[in-house]
C-alpha cells in the first residue's frame, strides 16, 4: 500500500530510521531520543499521525464497519426464518438435517444441520444451499470429526421437535419462527434466535451486474455492501455482503466470560453504551485498557456461569466478528408453553422475571457453525471445549520456569553478561531471549554476524548452565533478492496475493516485505522446514522460537494489517480467514521444531496472535502492555479470559513492555507473575535496562525471592500442566471454577487460583499496606503460605502487606509438592527431593498429585516414562499411591520433608511404611500454629508408602 507521502519526505523518513538503527546498535544514545527519531521516521514514511497512546482513529468502530452497522440495527419484531420440519432427515444417529427458509426471501434456502455430540455438546451448522459462491468453513481448528451420540426424539409436532442426548442434554427446536432452546439437567440455559436477530446475508449478484437496474434491488445495495473505504484504504468487496448475525442468550445467568482478546474485565461488561467486543486480530500500538477494542488474537467462545451450571457457546468462524453483550431480565410469561412450565415450578419471583445475558454475534463471512457446551460443571465445560479444539500439551519443564527477555540483548557479550548477572546474584533463570535486532537486518533465520558471530557456541555455553535460548521469527519476509529465503519463496510464488493477483507488498520492521501463504499446505510445509538445523544456520537443539507480529502486522495496511480483499490459497479472501493467519504460522513453526528432533523433543513457541486451537502448539502472551499499575492489574482478567477459553499457557510481560517501571512496580510485577503460567520479563528497546539487580540490593533480593518461589512450586505447576493436557483444566483459574456455587466469586478478578491448591491475590497498587482478600468456599480453610496463619472460607479479611508480601494461600484439603533446594535452572532440579505440604481441611483430610517425567521429550507419551502419584490424607494417615501403574520413570528423587498444616495435636508416634520397610522419622510440632513437620521421611517418589500418625 503506497502512502501519499512525497519521495523526498519518504527519503528523510528513511534517514531517520537509519539514524535510529545506527544509534541503537552503538547503544550510546538515550531511549527517548531513539524513540523520537524512530517515530519521526515512521511518521514521514508512512504518513501516520504521531501517537503516544493508541490512536483509536486508526481502528474501526462498529459504525465504521458496514456489516457490523447493518447487523447491529437488525431487530425485527418477529423472525422471518422458519424451519421446514417436514424436510427433516436423519443422516446418521445424532445428525439431523432440515431446510431453513427466510420467508421474506423465499428464493434463498438454507440447510440446518444439527449434531448431538458426546459430552453434552451440540453442534448446529447453517449454510446456504447452492450459494453463488462457496462459503468458507474453518480448517485447522478441530482436532478431528466430533463424535456423535444417539439422539432420542422425545417430542415432535407440527411446530417443535425435542431431543434428548448424552448424559443430561436436551434441545427444543421451534420451527415457526426458528428458535433453539437448550437445557442441561432440565435447567433451561441457552436460547438461539429468541430475540429474532438471526440474519444470514446470502451471496447475491451485484445490482446492475446482470442488467437489472440498481433501484429494483434497493435492499441489496445498502451503503457499504459492495465497497467500503476506511481512512485511505478501499475495500473492493468483489463478492458483496456475506455477514451473519445471531442472538445467543444465556437464561438465568448474570455473568459471561471469554471471547478474548480484549484488555477488559473478566466478567464481560454490557456493551449497551459502547461498541460491541470486537474479534479481529490486530497489532494495536500502546493499547488502552478497559475497552472492547480488538487485540492480537481471537477466540469466538463464551462461557456463562451461575451457581447451578456452567455452559459455553463457540462459533467456529475466522472472519472479523463483533459481539454485543447485554444484561437483561427475561419475562417468563412470554415464553413458549413448554418452557413456561419449567419456570413455573422454579421461579417464585412474582414478576416471573429471571436474569438473562443476551449476546448478539456478528461475523463478516463464513457459515454459522455453533457449538453449545452444556456443562454442567466448570470442569465439564473445559473438557467439552478442549475435546474439540485440543488441550495444551505438557510444556518442557524449563518453559514454565523464568525467562529473561528484552528488545534487544545486543550481542554475545551482552547475553553472557546477563547470564553472569544471574549467576552473581544467584537468581534462577532458564531462558535468555533474542529479539529482532539479532538478525541480519530483520531477515529471519539469519544472524547479525558482527554481533552474534558464533551463535552455536553461545547456545552451547548457555546450556552448560542448564539454560536455553529463544529467537524471534516474524512472518514478514524482507523484500530483498539477496535474501535467500525471500528469493526462493518469490520464485515459487509462495506469497499472499493482492486482489489483482500480484504478490502483496507492505511495510514492517525490515521495510518493504511480503508474507507467506500458510493456507497452502505446500507453503506451510516449506516454512516449517526453514527450522531444520540445515536451513536455520546457527540454531541448535537448545534454541526455541518466538512468533511475533503475526496478526499479521502490516504498518501501512488498513488497521495495520492485511487488506480484506487480499487473496489466499484456494481463492479465499482475507475477509474469510483473517483470524487464522497467525495460528497457521505458529503451527508450522511447531511442526518444524518437532521435525528437527525427529519428533522426540517438545517444541516451545511463543505467539502473539492466536485463534481457537492455538493452545495445541503455542504459549501466548498479552503483547505490548505498559509499565503502569493499571496494566499489572489488567493482566489477571486478560489471562483468565484466555485460560477459560482453552489457552492455558499464558503470561504478560513482567514490568510492562512500554515505559520504565519504578522499582516498586517491577517488584510487584515479578511477585504477581511468579504465580502466572508463563513468566517472562520483557521490555521495549527504548526503555532503560531493567535486569533484576539494577534496582538496589533490597529490590534484587525481593525479585530473587519471587523467582525462587516460582521455582519451589514448579513440581506443582508441572503437575497442573499435565492435568491440563489430560482434562483440559487450565492451571490458572477463576475462583468460581473451584467454588462454582460461591456467588461472591463470579465477578472476582483481583485474585485467581493456581490449580485447586493456591489462591493468589497479587498486590497491584502502589503504596498500599493492606489488601482485602476474599476467601472462597463455605467451611473451607486457607493457610498463608508464608506465615501459615489460617483464614476462614466465605470471609473477607484485611491483610497487612509490605514489599515482601505476596498474598498466597493454600487451600485446606490440598497437598502440594515443592522443591525447596536452590538451583540455577529448573532442568538441573528434576531429580531433587520433594517436600509435600499437606493443608488439612475441616475434616482433617487432604489430597493432591505429583507428576514427574524427563521434562523435555515425548517419552512420557511414547514410552510411558513418567510417575504420577496421588497423595491422600485421611484418618491420620498419608498415603502415596500410583495413578498409573504401567508408567515407569528412573529417578532417585525422594520425599525429604512433609509439612502438615492444621494438624490438631502433637502425635506420639510417626511411622512410615514402604514395602516391607518401616521407619520412624523425626518430627516437630508447633502447637500455636498447628504445624507438624516430618523430617527426612525418606521414601522414593516412585514408591507406595503410608505415613501413620498416632
Ligand atoms: C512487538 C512485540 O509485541 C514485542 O514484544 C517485540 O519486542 C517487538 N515487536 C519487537 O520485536
Amino acid at each position: 500500500m503506497a502512502s501519499k507521502t512525497s519521495p523526498l519526505i519518504q527519503f528523510i523518513g528513511v534517514l531517520c530510521l537509519y539514524f535510529t538503527s545506527v544509534t541503537r546498535q552503538t547503544n550510546k544514545n538515550d531511549g527517548k531520543m531513539i524513540r523520537f527519531w524512530h517515530l519521526l521516521g515512521l511518521i514521514l514514511i508512512l504518513n501516520i499521525p504521531p501517537i503516544e497512546n493508541v490512536d483509536r482513529n486508526n481502528f474501526k468502530t462498529c459504525d465504521q464497519s458496514a456489516f457490523c452497522r447493518r447487523q447491529r440495527k437488525y431487530k425485527p419484531e418477529t423472525s422471518p426464518y422458519e424451519v421446514d420440519l417436514s424436510s427433516m432427515e436423519t443422516l446418521a444417529n445424532g445428525h439431523l438435517q432440515f431446510t431453513l427458509l427466510n420467508t421474506l426471501k423465499t428464493h434463498v434456502k438454507f440447510q440446518l444441520d444439527l449434531y448431538t455430540l458426546e459430552q453434552n455438546s451440540l453442534r448446529v451448522k447453517i449454510n446456504e444451499i447452492n450459494p453463488i459462491r462457496k462459503r468458507y468453513e474453518v480448517q485447522s481448528v478441530l482436532v478431528g470429526e466430533p463424535k456423535l451420540v444417539k439422539v432420542n426424539i422425545t417430542k415432535s409436532d407440527g411446530n417443535q421437535i425435542e431431543g434428548r442426548f448424552d448424559k443430561s442434554a436436551r434441545f427444543l427446536l421451534n420451527a415457526k419462527p426458528f428458535r433453539l432452546d437448550l437445557f442441561t439437567n432440565d435447567i433451561f440455559v441457552m436460547s438461539v434466535n429468541s430475540k429474532n436477530m438471526f440474519n444470514f446475508e446470502h451471496y447475491r449478484k451485484k445490482p446492475g451486474s446482470d442488467g437489472t437496474p440498481a433501484e429494483d434491488n434497493k435492499e441489496d445495495n445498502e451503503d457499504g455492501m459492495w465497497e467500503e473505504t476506511f481512512k485511505t484504504h478501499h475495500d473492493s468487496k468483489p463478492y458483496g455482503p456475506s455477514s451473519i448475525g445471531v442472538d445467543v442468550n444465556f437464561l438465568n445467568f448474570e455473568n459471561v466470560y471469554g471471547i478474548p482478546e480484549h484488555a477488559d474485565a473478566f466478567a464481560l461488561r454490557s456493551t449497551h453504551e459502547t461498541d460491541p467486543y470486537r474479534l479481529f486480530n490486530l497489532d494495536i500500538f500502546e493499547y488502552d485498557i478497559n475497552n472492547p477494542m480488538a487485540l492480537y488474537g481471537s477466540i469466538p467462545y463464551m462461557l456463562a456461569h451461575n451457581e447451578h451450571a456452567t455452559v459455553g457457546f463457540f462459533w467456529l468462524n475466522a472472519a472479523e466478528g463483533w459481539i454485543d453483550v447485554q444484561n437483561d431480565k427475561l419475562n417468563t410469561k412470554n415464553l413458549f408453553s413448554t418452557i413456561t412450565s419449567f419456570f413455573g415450578s422454579k421461579s417464585n419471583n412474582e414478576n416471573n422475571e429471571v436474569p438473562e445475558v443476551s449476546t448478539h454475534w456478528m461475523f463478516e463471512s463464513g457459515i454459522f457453525d455453533g457449538f453449545f457446551f452444556l456443562g454442567p460443571t466448570p470442569n465439564d465445560v473445559f473438557k467439552q471445549y478442549t475435546t474439540l479444539t485440543g488441550t495444551v500439551p505438557t510444556p518442557p519443564l524449563w518453559a514454565i520456569a523464568y525467562h529473561q527477555c528484552r528488545w534487544n540483548y545486543n550481542d554475545e557479550d551482552d547475553v553472557r553478561g546477563v547470564n553472569n548477572g544471574f549467576e552473581q546474584h544467584q537468581i534462577p533463570l532458564d531462558v535468555i531471549w533474542l529479539d529482532i535486532e539479532h538478525t541480519n537486518g530483520k531477515r529471519y533465520f539469519t544472524w547479525d554476524t558482527s554481533k552474534f558471530p558464533n551463535p552455536e557456541k553461545l547456545q552451547d555455553d548457555m546450556a552448560i548452565y542448564g539454560r536455553k535460548m529463544v529467537t524471534i521469527s516474524d512472518p514478514h519476509i524482507k523484500k530483498d533478492d539477496g535474501y535467500q529465503l525471500y528469493a526462493e519463496a518469490k520464485s515459487l510464488g509462495y506469497f499472499v496475493k493482492s486482489k489483482d493477483g500480484s504478490d502483496f507488498e507492505g511495510w514492517c520492521w525490515p521495510g518493504s516485505s511480503m508474507w507467506l501463504d500458510y493456507f497452502n499446505p505446500e507453503i506451510y510445509k516449506w516454512y516449517s522446514q526453514r527450522y531444520s538445523y540445515n536451513n536455520y544456520k546457527g540454531s541448535t537443539s537448545n534454541l526455541f522460537i518466538w512468533n511475533d507480529m503475526n496478526e499479521p502486522s502490516v504498518f501501512n495496511g488498513p488497521e495495520v494489517t492485511f487488506p480484506k480483499d487480499l487473496v489466499h490459497f484456494g481463492g479465499w479472501e482475507n475477509r474469510d480467514v483473517h483470524n487464522l493467519y497467525g495460528m497457521l504460522q505458529h503451527m508450522a513453526t511447531f511442526d518444524g521444531l518437532l521435525e528437527r528432533s525427529n519428533g522426540n523433543i517438545r517444541p516451545f513457541i511463543l505467539t502473539r496472535s492466536f485463534f481457537a486451537g492455538t493452545q495445541r502448539t503455542s504459549a501466548v502472551w498479552t503483547g505490548d502492555n505498559a509499565a503502569h499499575w493499571s496494566h499489572l492489574k489488567m493482566a489477571v482478567p486478560m489471562l483468565l479470559s484466555l485460560s477459560v477459553t482453552g489457552i492455558g499457557f499464558i503470561g504478560a510481560d513482567v514490568g510492562g513492555f512500554f515505559f520504565n517501571p519504578d522499582a516498586k512496580l517491577l517488584v510487584r510485577w515479578y511477585q504477581a507473575a511468579a504465580f502466572q503460567p508463563f513468566y517472562r520479563e520483557h521490555a521495549h528497546i527504548d526503555t532503560a535496562r531493567r535486569e533484576p539487580w539494577l534496582f538496589g540490593d533490597d529490590n534484587t533480593r525481593l525479585i530473587r525471592q519471587a523467582i525462587e518461589q516460582r521455582y519451589t512450586y514448579l513440581p506443582f505447576w508441572y503437575t497442573l500442566f499435565r492435568k491440563q493436557e489430560k482434562d483440559g483444566v487450565p492451571p490458572m483459574l477463576p475462583l468460581w471454577a473451584n467454588f462454582p456455587s460461591d456467588t461472591n466469586t463470579f465477578k472476582t478478578e483481583d485474585s485467581f487460583m493456581v490449580g485447586n491448591g493456591l489462591l493468589v491475590y497479587p498486590v497491584t497498587d502502589a503504596d498500599v499496606n493492606q489488601v482485602t482478600v476474599y476467601f472462597p468456599g463455605k467451611n473451607s480453610v486457607w493457610y498463608d503460605i508464608r506465615t501459615f496463619v489460617q483464614h476462614n472460607g466465605s470471609e473477607t479479611a484485611l491483610i497487612n502487606v509490605d514489599m515482601e508480601s505476596i498474598p498466597v494461600y493454600q487451600r485446606g484439603g490440598s497437598i502440594i509438592p515443592q522443591r525447596l533446594r536452590k538451583r540455577r535452572a529448573s532442568m538441573l532440579a528434576i531429580h531433587d527431593p520433594i517436600t509435600l505440604v499437606v493443608a488439612l481441611d475441616r475434616n482433617n483430610e487432604a489430597e493432591g498429585e505429583f507428576y514427574l517425567d524427563d521434562g523435555q521429550t515425548y517419552n512420557y507419551r511414547h514410552k510411558h516414562e513418567f510417575i504420577h502419584r496421588r497423595f491422600t490424607f485421611k484418618n491420620n494417615e498419608l498415603k502415596s499411591t500410583s495413578v498409573d501403574n504401567s508408567a515407569r520413570f528412573e529417578t532417585d528423587a525422594w520425599i525429604e520433608r512433609i509439612v502438615i498444616l492444621g494438624y490438631p495435636k502433637n502425635p506420639a508416634r510417626v511411622t512410615i511404611n514402604s514395602g516391607d520397610k518401616q521407619a520412624i522419622p523425626l518430627h516437630s510440632y508447633q502447637e500455636t500454629s498447628q504445624i507438624l513437620v516430618i523430617r527426612r521421611p525418606g521414601p522414593s517418589v516412585t514408591a507406595d508408602w503410608t505415613l501413620i500418625l498416632s
